[in-house]
């Protein structure tokens, strides 16, 4: 075959590598218009799993690039005035100058034709190639010709940064956070040959621009830059080697996402596009050159696996397309979250948190590095966190300072006003529609007890409502009346005399999404207008259909109304006391009532109610705040919130927060951070702890402690959570379908042993134990490491 790589980075140069070397016949040349030796940028990281992947494709360039490569352990953090160090990171770093000529020397060895100084203008100017690698980076100029068949999504951020180097030499990864008049600035520092070190500065555009750095040129900005990190610099200079860049080389990360990779030009010869040219990832996870080069690696195990003849090119392309564009989601989608942690740090994190779980916070920012992970790494480091985050736990709940072994951070105490949970996790409301006439019964006593035995530190009722209209279905449980209130009350004793877990109501009104069948009938569906279980009238913040052209319809609620509801909430609220519940929470959330006044896709109000966010929210801080009036002073209150409509026109996070302040200026003790639900048009994007980061935002910024909810179903998702500060207590709701002993039976999991269980309960501790221990042993004792069986190119058989 006829093979053109349109440039030569790390994506065109190995590929053209491994492709003559699968089959020396091919016909490779490489375009390149820099120089061999004129190259931007200073070196670059890759983790120790990429270079054993390279070692299975091409030992002789592996060899080389470890031979040259500076490799560490250590991450070291230099934050206010502090300096903490944690190992087993595991990364090299190499000289992007010297990984190119390792590459291009590999190249000439094995008959690769490489033309330097060549600037490519168009594909089309390779009318005999039958394959053209467009490998031409960031800007890619092939990809732009094509936008309309590649259809590129690309999103600049907002941050500034500048890669500089340096000859002062530093024995960790180091990230080194500077405070200024204007804002925080962080450094990224990594040593990558015997005498230089990547010096990367970065900021957010408003600090950039407040200290004048838009308009200074490269001089003056690295001078800034060494006058900002001094201290580490300890007097060695800070270069650059940008001066190609036009202006003062700050520039703006671009993440770039293509919808097709790969097309047939009007020569009749297949474009495909590679590396950097497809796909970013931030320099925050150190992984562009890793996936330019898994890239490289991919497209010829395709050819070895299809065929390497011109015929083979349309299946190759379309099964490289098909894998990579899934592992490259991957990796961008933690080199997003890092990314984020990065802009967001100087007014979420720097001058929230301690030195110490500031370090917990970054070595978890891309979410991708767990608790468990963190232990395997270091463990000394990660117990003696631990044990520094539960003694502050301890203090706080109002106990002595000394945790005598380091407790896992799920397992720490929380106190909120008179109430102390023993532990982080919460088993979240969950509705069971088996209530009759809002009674809750048998089933109630004994779902909610056998949970409050599992291990759990705060156990919600379901959403119970203050009136039979403001049921969702006619199985929901009510307190507008005292016999409601004494069914409560068995239970809650119950729970208090057998548990030590605390016991929870959420009180709610369904609005417009009630008046629907129990789940397992037709969730969302309507009742029948006749029958044993009729419908009833529907009332939201402005008229409504749930589900467009299914549901009942609800009208707007009028001001009388408004006051009906708000004394139904309260005369709940004293039944609820009176039932003995240690907490109370309000629900706002999922397009209920009073969701539906917060939201602009459900309030469409002209009157206080209307409107902006200030009296969207007015309605349901009246309600919180009369019911906050009767609660008692020493009992907490929370109220659950939709953080995020994921409709556009909707709420956002950024709403979240101030939502989130004006309850907590009314009196809220927590957040309970969910989302959606509020309309049938969300799109909303799922994944492990999905909801996470709002309790996060809420919780930095608006100050006010939150609950986590959403696909948390590990203790290393809780334990992660915890630990860097993301929220306050964790909510688990269908894992506690599954398992009431959700608590206990992951205590026993991670080996944690110091914990209670009902002593009814206590002879199935050891034995669950032992077995998850038996467990631990098998998995450690299998053979681990090594790769795939498939050959690598060029291997016998
Ligand atoms: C500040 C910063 C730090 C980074 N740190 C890391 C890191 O630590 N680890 C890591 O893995 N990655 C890092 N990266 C990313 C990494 O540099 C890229 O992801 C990687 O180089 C991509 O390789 P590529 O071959 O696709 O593109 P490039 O390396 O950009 O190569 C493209 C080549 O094509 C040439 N070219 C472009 N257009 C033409 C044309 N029309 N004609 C001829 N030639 C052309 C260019 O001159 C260039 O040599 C960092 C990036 C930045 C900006
Ligand atoms: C069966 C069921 C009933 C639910 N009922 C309620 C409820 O009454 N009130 C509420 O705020 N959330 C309710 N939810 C939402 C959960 O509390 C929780 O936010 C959601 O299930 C996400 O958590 P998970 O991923 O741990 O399941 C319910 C969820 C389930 C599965």
């Amino acid at each position: 075959m006829r093979i053109v790589c349109i440039g030569g980075g790390p994506a065109g140069l190995y590929f053209a590598l491994l492709m003559k070397k699968l089959n020396p016949a091919h016909h490779i040349t490489v375009v390149e218009r820099n120089k061999p030796y004129d190259t931007f940028g200073w070196g670059v990281v890759f983790s120790d799993a990429t270079m054993e992947h390279m070692r299975r494709w091409d030992v002789e360039t592996c060899d080389a690039i470890e031979g040259s490569f500076s490799h560490w352990d250590d991450i070291e953090l230099r934050f206010k005035g502090r300096r903490i160090r944690s190992g087993g990171h595991g990364f090299v770093g190499i000289g992007r100058k010297r990984l190119l000529n390792i590459l291009q020397a590999r190249c000439e060895a094995l008959g690769v034709e490489l033309q330097f100084e060549a600037e490519v203008d168009s594909d089309l100017a390779y009318p005999d190639a039958d394959l053209i690698i467009a490998a031409d980076g960031v800007n890619s100029r092939i990809r732009t010709a094509y936008a309309d068949v590649f259809k590129p999504d690309i999103v600049t951020r907002p941050n500034r940064f500048i890669w500089l180097g340096t000859h002062k030499l530093f024995d960790a990864f180091t990230f080194d956070f500077q405070r200024t008049e204007h804002g925080w600035f962080q450094a990224h520092v990594y040593k990558f040959d015997a005498n230089t070190t990547t010096f990367i500065v970065e900021c957010p555009e408003s600090v950039w621009q407040a200290h004048g750095l838009d308009t200074a040129d490269q001089e003056a900005s690295v001078a800034f830059c060494e006058r900002l990190f001094a201290e580490s610099l300890e007097g060695e200079r800070l270069m650059t080697n940008a001066r190609h860049l036009r202006g003062s080389a700050w520039l703006n990360f671009q993440r770039i996402v293509c919808e097709q990779w790969w097309l047939r030009n009007a020569n009749g010869s297949h474009v495909v596009l590679m590396g950097d040219a497809v796909h970013t990832a931030h320099f925050a996870i150190g992984a562009g050159t890793k996936l330019a080069l898994e890239d490289a690696i991919e497209l010829v195990r395709q050819f070895q696996q299809h065929g390497d003849t011109p015929a083979h090119i349309p299946e190759v392309l379309k099964r490289f397309q098909e894998l990579r564009r899934v592992e490259t989601m991957r990796i961008q989608n933690a080199a997003w979250n890092a990314m984020e942690w990065f802009e967001v740090c100087g007014t979420r994190y720097c001058d929230q948190l301690e030195p110490e779980q500031f370090m917990y916070s970054l070595l978890t920012r891309s979410q991708r590095i767990s608790h468990e992970n963190l232990r395997l790494r270091d463990k000394g480091w990660l117990e003696g966190y631990e044990q520094w985050l539960a003694a502050r736990a301890l203090v706080a709940a109002g106990g002595v300072e000394a945790a005598p072994s380091p407790v896992p951070p799920m397992f720490t105490p929380y106190r909120v006003r008179s109430v102390t949970l023993k532990n982080r996790v919460v088993v979240s409301p969950m509705a069971q529609y088996s209530a009759v006439d809002g009674i809750a019964g048998d089933y109630h006593l004994v779902h909610l007890g056998a949970r409050a035995m599992g291990g759990a530190g705060l156990v919600f009722a379901e959403m119970t409502c203050p009136s039979p209209d403001a049921r969702i279905t006619p199985g929901c449980p009510g307190l507008w009346n005292d016999e409601q209130m004494h069914a409560w009350r068995r239970i809650v004793q119950w729970v208090h005399e057998h548990t030590d877990a605390r016991i929870a109501i959420q009180l709610g009104h369904s609005g417009a999404k009630g008046s629907t069948r129990r789940a397992w009938d037709g969730e969302d569906l309507p009742l029948p207008d006749v029958g044993p279980e009729p419908n009833w009238p529907l009332l939201s913040a402005s008229p409504q259909q749930y589900l467009p052209g299914v549901s009942h319809p609800a009208r707007e609620i009028t001001r009388a109304e408004m006051d009906e509801v708000r004394a139904e909430f309260v005369a709940a609220t004293i039944r609820a006391a009176a039932a003995g519940f240690d907490w109370l929470e309000l629900h706002c959330a999922h397009g209920y009532l009073l969701s539906s006044f917060i939201s602009p896709l459900t309030n469409q109000r002209t009157d206080e109610y209307g409107g902006s966010l200030e009296n969207r929210l007015r309605y349901p801080l009246k309600v919180f705040t009369a019911m906050r009036a009767v609660w008692p002073d020493h009992l907490p209150m929370s109220v659950r919130i939709s953080a995020h409509d994921w409709v556009a026109g909707g709420i956002t996070p950024a709403d979240a927060v101030e939502i989130a302040r004006a309850f907590k200026a009314a009196g809220a003790d927590l957040i309970d951070c969910s989302s959606g639900q509020v309309s049938k048009r969300q799109k909303p994007t799922y994944g492990r702890m999905f909801q996470t980061p709002f309790a996060d935002r809420i919780r930095q910024e608006a100050g006010i402690a939150t609950i986590a909810v959403g696909a948390i179903s590990e203790a290393d998702h809780v334990n992660s959570i915890i630990a860097a500060g993301r929220a306050d207590l964790c909510a688990v709701a269908r894992p506690h379908l599954a398992n009431p002993a959700w608590t206990l039976t992951e205590a026993a999991r991670i080996g944690f042993t110091a914990i209670n269980w009902p002593p009814q309960y206590r002879s199935a501790k050891p034995q669950l134990e032992a077995g998850f221990a038996r467990e631990k042993a098998q998995q450690a004792a299998k053979p681990t490491g090594g790769f795939p069986a498939a050959p690598a190119p060029g291997a016998p058989a």
